[in-house]
């Protein structure tokens, strides 16, 4: 059988620079608005689901009424009714015309590139990106399916993305504000770059999220989410989403999902539903608690280095300013004396918990060098800020005294 002969359920999707989202019903409603009723009404199933939440429908099958009558959904592996309504909320937050979900933040990047790239195509990208997401760019694309990665030398210089691009470049990718080290990508100017190009722009929102970051109404025409993270926030729940145009997300459903994964299932979009109705409460509070503690980092003797684009020191700090509406939960800082200061400190946390993930309501801290981005090159590392005693903090919603007073006698330790 043939490539051609398995897309049957949807032509390819092909970047179309003219392309613009159609607008959408509730449009014209304020975004905490949105993170609340987007994609459900109570009355919605002509009154057989009259319940005031989501109902949660666990059935992966959804039965013929005669023998020529396909339903749809038909089967739980690319369509339930709970994860429809998940992914019209997505689409309606980040400003776009449809939402993929996927087992992961992680299985849902791999998606998009298995969808858009093949042998032959490249992505151009930096090394400011989450550590799956390096693997899957520096070995498991390459290697396995014959897609190269270019790593822009200086990715706060405009030229650099330019000069990356080629005939072959199938997508642009900017991870922004980045994991762990908080780099902040100009996300209008380099939607330009690739546009100019007739290359997609595929933005990263995890960190930020889109309650306080909108890249598409910045130009971008793709966006990746962790859902694992700040929208779930209390890391009950793995999963992952594509926003982007319909024709792109149903290529991803019907071409890719279909035959090697699935979407989110029925009861973790249900529960990440619940917890987006108080993402832009939460994501207030996160980033007026990591602003606190920020700036006491910065303050403190033991401490060598804080990234934050909250702070007037952080290198983007005015880009961050014009580009989100604050400055989000998720920093990191560096301790001097390596791995040996790193984990003395996080040995010594009675309140922070040493835990992978971010996003979650309690204060979290993890050593990228050791867990998320091992397998970069030194010379990698060096070029993305990861030093040996840097330590990622997910600032959480405590009170920020508490988390200062926990962060003040780790350091003392040192
Ligand atoms: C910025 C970013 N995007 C995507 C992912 C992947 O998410 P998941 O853990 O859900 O696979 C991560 C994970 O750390 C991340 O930090």
């Amino acid at each position: 059988m043939s490539n051609e002969q398995l897309f049957f359920m949807r032509e390819p999707w092909r970047f179309d620079p003219t392309y613009r989202r159609p607008v959408q019903p509730g449009d014209d409603l304020g975004f905490d608005t949105k993170a609340l009723h987007a994609g459900f009404r109570p009355l919605d199933g002509a009154g057989r689901f009259n319940t005031f939440t989501v109902p949660v429908m666990p059935s992966m099958t959804f039965p013929y009424e005669r023998f020529d009558k396909i339903p749809y959904p038909v089967y739980g592996r690319t369509k339930t009714p709970t994860a429809a309504v998940l992914e019209e909320r997505l689409a309606a937050l980040e400003g776009g015309e449809a939402c993929v979900t996927a087992g992961s933040g992680s299985q849902a990047l791999f998606n998009l590139i298995f969808t858009i790239a093949r042998p032959g195509d490249n992505i151009v990208t930096s090394l400011n990106i989450f550590g799956e997401g390096y693997k899957q760019a520096a070995a498991i694309f390459p290697e396995r399916c014959g897609v190269q990665f270019h790593f822009v030398e200086d990715p706060a210089d405009l030229r650099s993305w330019d000069a990356a691009i080629d005939g072959r470049t199938k997508l642009v990718w900017v991870e922004t504000p980045s994991n762990p080290c908080l780099f902040v990508t100009d996300i209008q100017a380099v939607a330009d770059v690739a546009h100019s190009h007739g290359v997609p722009l595929l933005v990263d929102n995890t960190t930020a999220t889109a309650a306080l970051q909108q890249p598409m109404a910045l130009g971008a025409d793709i966006v990746l989410l962790s859902i694992t993270k700040f929208l779930a926030g209390n890391a009950t729940v793995l999963g992952g989403a594509i926003v982007g145009p319909e024709a792109l997300t149903e290529d991803i459903r019907w071409n890719t999902t279909e035959f090697v994964g699935a979407i989110m299932q029925p009861f973790d979009s249900w529960l990440t539903l619940q917890y987006l109705e108080t993402l832009p409460l939460r994501m207030m509070r996160h980033s007026s608690n990591a602003q606190t503690v920020a700036e006491f980092l910065a303050g403190h003797p033991k401490v060598k280095h804080v990234n934050y684009s909250g702070l007037s020191t952080h290198p983007q700090h005015a880009l961050a300013c014009r580009q989100m509406q604050t400055h989000g939960g998720l920093l990191s800082f560096v301790v001097p004396g390596g791995i040996a200061a790193a984990a003395a400190v996080m040995d010594s946390f009675k309140l922070v918990i040493h835990a992978v993930t971010f996003g979650t309501s309690r204060t979290i801290c993890m050593h990228p060098r050791t867990i998320t981005h091992e397998h970069m090159t030194q010379e990698e590392r060096d070029v993305a800020g990861i030093d040996d005693g840097l330590i990622r903090l997910s600032v959480g919603l405590e009170n920020p005294e508490d988390i200062i007073a926990d962060l003040d006698q780790a350091l003392a330790r040192l």
